[in-house]
Protein backbone atom coordinates (compact mmCIF):
# COMPACT_ATOMS: atom_id res chain seq x y z
CA UNK A 1 0.00 0.00 0.00
CA UNK A 2 1.48 3.11 -1.10
CA UNK A 3 0.79 6.00 0.87
CA UNK A 4 0.13 9.78 0.35
CA UNK A 5 0.43 12.82 1.76
CA UNK A 6 0.13 16.81 0.39
CA UNK A 7 2.63 19.17 -0.31
CA UNK A 8 2.75 22.72 -1.44
CA UNK A 9 4.60 25.29 -2.92
CA UNK A 10 4.13 28.63 -0.82
CA UNK A 11 3.90 32.36 -2.45
CA UNK A 12 7.33 33.19 -2.08
CA UNK A 13 8.73 30.65 -4.24
CA UNK A 14 6.76 31.17 -7.46
CA UNK A 15 10.15 31.64 -9.39
CA UNK A 16 11.45 27.96 -7.97
CA UNK A 17 8.18 25.73 -8.90
CA UNK A 18 10.04 24.14 -11.67
CA UNK A 19 13.25 23.32 -9.78
CA UNK A 20 11.19 22.22 -6.55
CA UNK A 21 8.64 19.60 -9.11
CA UNK A 22 11.87 18.75 -10.41
CA UNK A 23 13.75 17.61 -6.76
CA UNK A 24 10.31 16.03 -5.72
CA UNK A 25 10.08 13.71 -8.79
CA UNK A 26 13.90 13.25 -8.68
CA UNK A 27 13.47 11.99 -5.10
CA UNK A 28 10.82 9.23 -6.01
CA UNK A 29 7.54 10.69 -5.38
CA UNK A 30 4.94 10.27 -8.15
CA UNK A 31 2.61 13.43 -8.70
CA UNK A 32 -1.38 12.20 -8.96
CA UNK A 33 -2.81 16.10 -8.45
CA UNK A 34 -1.35 19.28 -8.86
CA UNK A 35 -3.06 22.82 -8.92
CA UNK A 36 -2.54 26.25 -8.58
CA UNK A 37 -4.49 28.29 -6.22
CA UNK A 38 -5.14 31.39 -5.18
CA UNK A 39 -6.02 31.24 -1.40
CA UNK A 40 -8.42 34.02 0.01
CA UNK A 41 -7.62 35.18 3.56
CA UNK A 42 -10.38 32.73 4.63
CA UNK A 43 -9.16 30.07 2.75
CA UNK A 44 -5.68 30.18 4.65
CA UNK A 45 -7.22 30.69 7.97
CA UNK A 46 -9.45 27.42 7.50
CA UNK A 47 -6.60 25.49 5.86
CA UNK A 48 -4.17 26.29 9.10
CA UNK A 49 -7.10 26.40 11.41
CA UNK A 50 -5.20 24.16 14.30
CA UNK A 51 -2.62 27.28 14.30
CA UNK A 52 -5.47 29.43 15.38
CA UNK A 53 -4.31 31.91 18.62
CA UNK A 54 -0.36 30.99 17.82
CA UNK A 55 1.95 34.31 17.59
CA UNK A 56 2.67 33.72 13.83
CA UNK A 57 -1.15 32.72 12.80
CA UNK A 58 -2.05 36.36 11.46
CA UNK A 59 1.10 36.63 9.46
CA UNK A 60 0.89 32.46 8.32
CA UNK A 61 -2.37 33.93 6.89
CA UNK A 62 -1.82 36.41 5.32
CA UNK A 63 0.90 35.27 3.51
CA UNK A 64 -0.64 32.03 2.43
CA UNK A 65 -3.17 34.51 0.99
CA UNK A 66 -0.41 36.67 -0.66
CA UNK A 67 0.02 35.17 -4.33
CA UNK A 68 -0.43 32.25 -5.66
CA UNK A 69 0.23 28.55 -4.53
CA UNK A 70 0.78 25.01 -5.67
CA UNK A 71 -0.79 22.15 -3.96
CA UNK A 72 0.76 18.22 -5.19
CA UNK A 73 -0.80 14.74 -3.89
CA UNK A 74 2.07 13.21 -3.66
CA UNK A 75 2.81 9.30 -3.70
CA UNK A 76 5.13 7.08 -2.38
CA UNK A 77 6.51 4.92 0.30
CA UNK A 78 6.21 6.27 4.08
CA UNK A 79 5.03 9.61 1.74
CA UNK A 80 4.53 11.89 4.96
CA UNK A 81 7.83 11.48 6.70
CA UNK A 82 9.29 11.02 3.29
CA UNK A 83 8.21 14.04 2.42
CA UNK A 84 9.43 16.10 5.34
CA UNK A 85 12.39 15.23 5.52
CA UNK A 86 12.62 16.66 2.01
CA UNK A 87 11.27 20.22 3.32
CA UNK A 88 13.56 20.31 6.03
CA UNK A 89 13.29 21.63 9.46
CA UNK A 90 10.02 24.59 9.64
CA UNK A 91 12.67 27.33 10.14
CA UNK A 92 15.04 28.25 6.96
CA UNK A 93 17.52 28.97 9.52
CA UNK A 94 17.78 25.96 11.71
CA UNK A 95 17.28 23.43 8.35
CA UNK A 96 20.62 25.84 6.95
CA UNK A 97 22.47 24.08 9.76
CA UNK A 98 21.05 20.70 10.15
CA UNK A 99 19.77 19.76 6.64
CA UNK A 100 21.84 21.49 3.84
CA UNK A 101 20.19 20.33 0.82
CA UNK A 102 16.71 20.34 2.20
CA UNK A 103 13.83 22.39 0.22
CA UNK A 104 13.77 24.86 3.31
CA UNK A 105 17.54 25.65 3.07
CA UNK A 106 17.91 26.56 -0.18
CA UNK A 107 14.44 28.06 -1.16
CA UNK A 108 13.36 29.55 2.49
CA UNK A 109 14.14 32.73 3.82
CA UNK A 110 12.67 33.18 7.41
CA UNK A 111 9.91 32.29 9.76
CA UNK A 112 6.83 31.36 7.87
CA UNK A 113 8.01 32.08 4.05
CA UNK A 114 9.56 28.67 4.55
CA UNK A 115 9.15 27.74 0.74
CA UNK A 116 7.51 24.21 1.06
CA UNK A 117 4.34 23.39 3.45
CA UNK A 118 3.57 19.24 3.92
CA UNK A 119 0.95 17.46 5.93
CA UNK A 120 2.28 16.21 9.71
CA UNK A 121 0.10 12.49 9.32
CA UNK A 122 -2.19 10.76 7.22
CA UNK A 123 -5.08 11.99 8.47
CA UNK A 124 -3.63 15.46 8.11
CA UNK A 125 -2.98 14.75 4.37
CA UNK A 126 -6.84 13.65 3.57
CA UNK A 127 -8.07 16.83 5.43
CA UNK A 128 -5.33 18.95 3.36
CA UNK A 129 -6.37 17.30 0.05
CA UNK A 130 -10.35 17.27 0.36
CA UNK A 131 -9.82 21.09 1.28
CA UNK A 132 -7.58 21.95 -1.65
CA UNK A 133 -8.90 20.25 -4.47
CA UNK A 134 -11.94 21.22 -3.46
CA UNK A 135 -11.17 24.90 -3.49
CA UNK A 136 -13.30 27.19 -6.21
CA UNK A 137 -11.02 28.92 -8.76
CA UNK A 138 -10.17 32.29 -7.31
CA UNK A 139 -10.27 35.30 -10.13
CA UNK A 140 -6.88 36.98 -8.23
CA UNK A 141 -5.30 33.89 -9.71
CA UNK A 142 -6.28 35.44 -13.29
CA UNK A 143 -5.94 39.31 -11.91
CA UNK A 144 -2.57 38.33 -11.06
CA UNK A 145 -1.43 37.03 -14.08
P1 LIG B 1 3.90 24.67 7.54
O1 LIG B 1 4.57 23.38 7.39
O2 LIG B 1 3.12 25.21 6.38
O3 LIG B 1 2.92 24.62 8.80
C1 LIG B 1 2.63 25.74 9.60
C2 LIG B 1 3.39 26.95 9.19
O4 LIG B 1 3.42 27.98 10.15
C3 LIG B 1 4.84 26.60 9.00
O5 LIG B 1 5.02 25.80 7.88
C4 LIG B 1 5.46 27.99 8.93
O6 LIG B 1 5.24 28.60 7.68
C5 LIG B 1 4.62 28.70 9.98
N1 LIG B 1 5.31 28.74 11.27
C6 LIG B 1 5.44 27.75 12.16
N2 LIG B 1 6.12 28.16 13.25
C7 LIG B 1 6.41 29.46 13.01
C8 LIG B 1 7.09 30.45 13.75
N3 LIG B 1 7.60 30.18 14.95
N4 LIG B 1 7.21 31.67 13.21
C9 LIG B 1 6.67 31.93 12.00
N5 LIG B 1 6.01 31.04 11.26
C10 LIG B 1 5.88 29.81 11.75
Amino acid sequence: QRGRTFAMIKPDCYSHIGKIVDTIVTAGFRISHMKMAHFTIDDARQFYAEHQGKPFYNELVNFMASDVVVGMELIAENAVPRWRELMGPTNPNTARVDAPRSLRAVFGTEGSHNAVHGSDAPASATREINFFFGLQANPAVLNNC
